[in-house]
């Protein structure tokens, strides 16, 4: 994990004026604010942006993820392919708190078919404002690692 305060930003062709809106309020917050698209609305595919958003989150180069398609399932199956990445889909803020607590995720996948936008914010402060707990969810969490070797 780094202590740096950046934050990627991803979607499909669902979810783009969903994420611009997380965007501009994770900026206001004081995140940097990695935002790699799309911007234009054509249909395209998901796995594609989930793996970029990932691959920035596995290598270091940003501490979060926030990523967003029509369910939010299918980016997030697609960032949970790439090694490091634990990424867990939100409908609630007390489930975005406690993927980070216990489960210590770098990514929150959220569905723009699904939630609307004044909750969706609620859940993007709910995860970054969480903190891991460390302690005996390490031990789990080493599990879920172990499973990538
Ligand atoms: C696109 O129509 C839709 O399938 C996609 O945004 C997402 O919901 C997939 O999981």
């Amino acid at each position: 994990m780094t202590d740096n305060r950046r934050v990627v930003l991803s979607s499909d062709h669902a979810a783009i004026p969903l994420r611009q809106a997380i965007a501009a309020h994770v900026a206001e917050l004081g995140w940097e604010v990695v935002d790699i698209g799309p911007v234009t609305p054509e249909s395209t595919h998901y796995p594609a942006h989930g793996e970029a958003a990932a691959r920035l989150v596995a290598s270091g180069d940003c501490r979060l993820g926030i990523i967003l398609c029509g369910t939010g399932q299918g980016i997030m199956m697609a960032a949970n392919k790439v090694r490091g990445i634990r990424c867990g889909v939100c409908s609630d803020t007390f489930s975005a708190r406690m993927i980070r607590e216990h489960n210590d995720a770098n990514m929150l996948s959220l569905g723009a078919r699904v939630v609307g936008e004044g909750l969706a914010l609620d859940i993007v402060d709910a995860f970054l404002n969480a903190g891991f707990e460390g302690g005996r969810h390490a031990t789990r969490v080493d599990m879920i690692r172990a499973l990538e070797a």
